[in-house]
This record gives C-alpha cells, structure tokens and sequence, in this order.
C-alpha cells in the first residue's frame, strides 16, 4: 500500500510517500524557520499562510521524487492535530479534497502518534512491542507505553512547557537565535555541564511527569543577575549546564518508565531527540540497566510526513477511514485519528 502522508501543524509543510508503512519512497519537507527567525519563535498567522503557498508544490515534489502521482497511490494519511489549528487545516482540505477526487481511503493522524510511527521507518526488526516511547518536541514531552502500532497509553506528560520550547526560550534569553535547540546542543558540547545547578524537577517519587518552566525561569534569573558580559565560555557553561538539567529529567523518567512497565526497549522522538547528549546518556544508561535504546535518524526525528504516512498505514489497515466532517483538533489528546 503506497500512502502518501501530509503534515502541516507547525512550521514545517511536509509530503511524503511511503510504501506499506516502512519505505519511505520520498520525504519532502519545507521549512518555514527563516520566515520565524526574526520573530524568535513561530507566528501562527504566517506559519498558516506559508502553509497555503507551500503545499501543493510539495505535494506535488514529494509524488514525483517518488515516481508515483495522484493516479497510482493507494491511500492519503493527514495530521489532524495536536498543532497550530490554522497550520493543520491546510494539511487536512488538501488531504481530505486529494482523497474526495480521487476517491481514496484516507485517515487523520495524531502528530503524536506520527513521532512514534517515525520508529517503524527507521529500525526494522530491532523494534519490538512492547516499547516505551518518550516524545520529546517543540511542542510536546510525554512518555507512552505503546503496545502495538495503533496502541499507545500514556504514561506520562508535562505539566506546562515541552522541553524543546524551554530549548528555544533559553536560546532567545541567551542571544543565540532561534530555533535554539540545535544551538544550545553545539554550544554544550565545549561547556562544563556542571558549572551552574539548575534545578531538575519532579524527579521525586513515581511521577512520570515533566515540569520544563521553572528550569526556563532559573536560566532566566540567572542571566539577569549577571551584571556585564558573558564570555563565549561561560555561554557554553550556561548552555550545557542547562541541557544537563532537562536531559537528566528526561533520562531519569525514561529509564523509570521501562521499569515501572517491565519493557525491555525504551525510544525517543520528535525534534529533541536529535539531541547529542540525549542521545547519549539514555543509551548509557540502557546499557547499565539492560535496556535496549533506539532512536530514528534526526531528519525523521523533526516534523516530517513520512511518519504520519507510517501511522496511517496501520490505521488504514484497522479499517478506519477519515469522512468529510473530520476536523482539526489543535489541543493536546491520545485520541488516535
Ligand atoms: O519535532 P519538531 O520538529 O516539532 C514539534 O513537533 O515541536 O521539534 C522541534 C523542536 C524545537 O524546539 C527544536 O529546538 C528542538 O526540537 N531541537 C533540538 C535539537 N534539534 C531540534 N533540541 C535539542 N537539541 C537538538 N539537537
Ligand atoms: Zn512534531
């Protein structure tokens, strides 16, 4: 079954095509972070109309890097949400008009699910159910058991902010642009982790939750205490000490998630587990505990159509089918499609 996937809930206008869940055929993505840049963090209304301009000619790049066209897939997959509502509308008239006129099967896909769905592109047979899923983004930090690949139960989520936004807050207050993930990851690798203790919260008792914004406010307070200039190496203190406060969070709660669960496999997703020092200190901490670690290559880790194209296979094949009335939903929900 060749799908073609569509995503658009936030700054990126994607397609994909994506034979039988796991080959990806294409993967064409158009990144509005120039258009934010100068705004230091995405802006709705102009994420929304970037979205209008850029979708057809990346759906129509993503059918032709494929070899395929409208005429010889067999299935359209959309975000519904969660996301930017204005952003997900544009994904799901175009999917749901291209299914309309060609009378294609078609699904709605939770953006959250898509994350997860990223693990069956990229690690074949080393996945195995069930496995601990943490999705970790701009706009989302939650732990899921998943226990197949259209059953997920959340463990776990944040209480306010998602730990890339605390990523690109902190980056903004630093001076360091925007989006700052990737920045603060670079910076980090030079700095001294240990040379300010930021707090690490709700890493008391069994809470599966996160808490981003106090770590967000204890950066903030120390940059304004400074009087003077930093030097270029106490900017990389500051951003590696930070990083170590939300990578020890997320470690730890990964970690106790597969144990609490008694999985075997824990995972990580979405846009900050192109994180190095993630990356790195799950996997050794998986090693000690006998926990196998996996995560998808960093372009499938950023919001990407593939992975919705992935989730929807295992919906379509479930017999769910998206109708006409199916709208956007931009808030935070586990509800599949
Ligand atoms: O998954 P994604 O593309 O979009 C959402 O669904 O939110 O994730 C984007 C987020 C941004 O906050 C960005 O700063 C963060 O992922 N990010 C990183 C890294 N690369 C991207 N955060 C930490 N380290 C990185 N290397
Ligand atoms: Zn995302």
């Amino acid at each position: 079954m060749k799908i073609l996937g569509i995503e658009s809930s936030c700054d990126e206008t994607a397609a994909a095509v994506v034979r039988d869940g796991r080959e990806i055929l294409s993967n064409v993505v158009a990144s509005q972070v120039d258009l934010h840049r100068k705004y230091g963090g995405v802006v709705p209304e102009l994420a929304s109309r970037k979205h209008v301009e850029a979708i057809l000619p990346v759906v129509d790049e993503a059918l032709g890097r494929a070899g395929e066209s409208l005429e010889t897939i067999d299935a359209i997959a959309v975000t519904q949400g969660p996301g930017l509502v204005g952003s997900l509308l544009v994904g799901l008239a175009v999917g749901k008009s291209l299914a309309y006129v060609r009378n294609l099967p078609w699904v709605g896909v939770n953006h959250i699910y898509g994350h997860v769905a990223a693990m069956f592109l990229s690690s074949g047979d080393a996945l195995r159910f069930p496995f601990i899923a943490l999705v970790v983004s701009g706009g989302h930090t939650s732990l899921f058991r998943v226990s197949s690949p259209t059953q997920m139960t959340l463990l776990g989520r944040t209480l306010d902010d998602a730990a890339g936004e605390a990523f690109d807050k902190v980056a903004k207050f630093m001076g360091l642009g925007y989006p700052g993930g990737v920045v603060i990851d670079r910076l980090a690798r030079e700095g001294n982790p240990s040379a300010v203790c930021f707090p690490r919260a709700l890493l008391d008792a069994n809470s599966l939750n996160f808490s981003f914004s106090g770590l967000k406010t204890a950066v903030l307070n120390y940059l304004k205490e400074f009087t003077g200039e930093f030097s270029p190496s106490q900017i990389r203190d500051i951003a590696a000490s930070f990083q170590e406060a939300v990578v020890d969070t997320l470690a730890a709660k990964v970690m106790r998630a597969a144990r609490q669960e008694g999985v075997k496999l824990v995972t990580l997703v979405g846009g900050v587990a192109c994180n190095t020092r993630l990356r790195e200190k799950v996997a050794r901490e998986g090693e000690g505990a006998g926990v196998a670690v996996l995560f998808p290559p960093p372009s499938l880790c950023t919001d990407n159509a593939a992975m919705v194209a992935a989730a929807g296979y295992h919906f379509l094949r479930d017999g769910r089918r998206g109708d006409l009335s199916l709208n956007a939903y931009s808030r935070f929900s586990t509800q599949p499609i």
